[in-house]
């Protein structure tokens, strides 16, 4: 099988297999739990656990040491995404092709939901004990300082509907609100290494936020392009709305170009890594050339 598939299907059934084992406690159960498994697992490209994957094996990590890192970023991506569509964020009523969290729960739930989510991303990695407490700290830090940055970045993206922006404050939004969950997710395979190089470590950090602005901005031009049933949510979301974007301000061929260009620098910098870089090579181009 092939590797980002057998990825995939891991970080699938180790979602799976966590929510479903989160201690029940006796007294009432709420639906809380049902309602965050319909988001977490309705599917998505889980390429973010993907990244953490490719990134631990290049550098000798075992890959049940990054189980829980992979499904840490995962839940949090969720909970972004859950948060995302609410009424009073982007107002999405479809995602991964079935009605967002709040059309079929409610916002109360909905939000509770990504609530939820959140603070279990922080609970796996808290109690896997294959990873050393020294690591546990430092992927920990990593974690909470990239999902504030998410926050922030959606904070600053709700901030200027219907402004007219250039592009420099577009980066600056773009790298927090989607290049800090990648580069958290690319950093958790690095870290996972105690005797990564500082060499290694800093062209890793330097990719990861190349490739973070440039999912950003692909996902700006695919919001343009492609179908609701091949996104599996609502086309022209962000012009509906009159979000300010990459296509809105620069045009689709120019941000078409400014995507690839992000993603050639990423794959020129990863040649200068210590290790055989192929199968990030790989990966990254399978991001360039994502279709949804
Ligand atoms: C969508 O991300 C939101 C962004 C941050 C760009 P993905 O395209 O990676 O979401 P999935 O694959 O549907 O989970
Ligand atoms: C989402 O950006 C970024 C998040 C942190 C969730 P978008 O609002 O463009 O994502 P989609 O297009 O709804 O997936
Ligand atoms: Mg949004
Ligand atoms: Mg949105
Ligand atoms: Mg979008």
């Amino acid at each position: 099988m092939e590797m980002l598939e057998s990825y995939r299907q891991r970080v699938n059934s180790y979602l799976k297999d966590y929510l479903n084992s989160m201690s029940p406690d006796n007294s009432y159960q709420s639906e809380l739990k049902n309602i965050m498994k319909y988001s977490v697992l309705a599917g998505g490209k889980r390429f973010r656990p993907i990244l953490t994957y490719t990134v631990a094996n290049l550098f000798g990590v075992d890959i049940q040491k990054v189980d829980s890192c992979a499904c840490a970023i995962e839940l949090i991506h969720i909970y972004s995404l859950i948060h995302d569509d609410l009424p009073a964020m982007d107002d999405d009523d479809i995602r991964h092709n079935q009605p967002s969290s709040h059309k079929v729960y409610g916002e109360a739930q909905a939000i509770l939901a990504g609530d939820g989510l959140q603070a279990l991303a922080f609970e796996v990695i808290s109690s896997d004990n294959l990873i050393d407490s020294v690591t546990k700290v430092k992927l920990l830090n990593l974690l909470s300082c990239s999902a504030f940055n998410m926050a922030e970045g959606q904070s600053i993206d709700l901030s200027i509907v219907s402004q007219e922006v250039d592009i420099e404050l577009l980066n600056n939004l773009h790298k927090k609100k989607t290049g800090s969950l990648l580069n958290c997710s690319v950093m958790f395979g690095a870290i996972l290494n105690p005797n990564i190089s500082k060499k290694d470590l800093s062209i890793l950090d330097s990719f990861s936020n190349h490739i973070g602005l440039a999912y950003q901005v692909q996902d700006d031009v695919l919001d343009v392009t492609t179908s609701e049933e091949v996104l599996g949510k609502k086309q022209n979301s962000d012009s509906v709305k009159n979000k300010p974007s990459y296509p809105s301000i620069l045009g689709l061929d120019e941000s078409v170009k400014k995507y690839e260009s992000l993603y050639q620098e990423a794959l020129d910098e990863i040649s200068f890594l210590s290790i055989d870089e192929k199968p990030l090579r790989d990966l990254t181009v399978k991001l360039m050339q994502r279709s949804f």
